[in-house]
């Protein structure tokens, strides 16, 4: 008897197993790439820059991070490169406590992540290509590697006809498109962009934001801080809502068609900004 209600057991076991939702199984196998378990950063002093932030983004979800100046914005990126660590709580990239990895290690890390910052950080002695070649060079790729990402990825920002200009030949969102560039020659899974539209007109800022749109569609997480609050909400994508250094807002993306392309979706904001063609 014990022994048929062992089989029974395990027939239900399985059957059960069967009718387990297909994304949970998924969301099992793949841990979301971002993670935040009520983490706190307290700056020595005593500042309290994050309190109990707690978050998840999952594999290729394209996310704002909006909030006022001072709110933990870029406190909050530095965290997930562990540029800082925080206080209490835990960060995880990809399922692991980045807190657990170590110090040899995190170059690795850092390899894995893109980052895009609003003062561009190029070097002003090197062309536009050597810029990216820069960004391969240092993590040990390949001469033949280098020859044929630093071209794709030029071409992907548009700027494929300025490899031999300085970036003080570059007006200013042609540098950001170098840099955004240099962030995704080596195809990170994780792209974060510190208010990479700050310094830019609105025109020159909407075709960033396709551009790291694009990048999106590509597999690729973005995770974009900026204040452009009106850009953000006429986008319609995910928006996290930092206030004083908590999570205040959190709203899923808005109702427009996954399908929309980068024309498409571009058309629509200019329209709804009010921009010529
Ligand atoms: N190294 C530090 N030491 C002490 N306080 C800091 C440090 N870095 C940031 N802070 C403080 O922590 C708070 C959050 O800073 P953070 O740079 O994350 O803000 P932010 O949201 O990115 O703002 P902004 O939109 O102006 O860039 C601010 O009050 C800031 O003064
Ligand atoms: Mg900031």
């Amino acid at each position: 008897m014990a022994r048929s209600d062992t089989s029974t057991r395990r027939r239900l076991r399985g059957r059960a197993a069967e009718r387990r939702p297909e994304h949970l199984t998924e969301r099992r196998a793949k841990p979301p790439i971002i993670e935040l378990r009520h983490a706190t950063k307290i700056f020595p002093g005593g500042h309290v820059a994050l309190e109990r932030v707690s978050l998840r983004v999952d594999r290729g979800e394209f996310v704002f991070l909006v909030g006022p100046t001072g709110c933990g914005k870029s406190t909050l990126i530095k965290m997930l490169i562990r540029e800082l660590a925080p206080t209490e709580g835990e960060v995880l990239i990809a399922g692991r406590d980045i807190a657990t990895i170590s110090n040899k290690k995190i170059p690795q890390l850092r390899r894995r992540i893109g980052t895009v910052f609003q003062d561009f950080k190029l070097l002003d002695s090197r062309n536009v290509y050597d810029n990216v070649a820069y960004a391969l060079q240092v993590i040990g790729a390949s001469r033949s590697e280098i020859r044929s990402k630093v071209p794709d990825a030029l071409r992907l920002v548009g700027l494929g006809d300025k490899i031999n200009n300085f970036p003080d030949q570059l007006s200013g969102g042609e540098q950001q498109r170098l840099s955004i560039a240099r962030a995704f020659v080596n195809h990170p899974p994780l792209l974060l962009a510190d208010e990479p539209t700050g310094n830019l007109d609105p025109e020159t800022s909407i075709g960033i934001m396709q551009l790291l749109y694009r990048i999106n569609r590509t597999g690729t997480t973005v995770l974009v801080v900026t204040h452009d609050r009106e850009m953000v909400d006429k986008m319609r994508r995910r928006v996290i809502g930092l206030a004083d250094g908590r999570v205040v807002r959190d709203q899923s993306a808005g109702m427009y068609s996954d399908d929309e392309n980068t024309t498409e979706f571009g058309l629509r904001l200019r329209d709804e900004m009010g921009l010529e063609e």
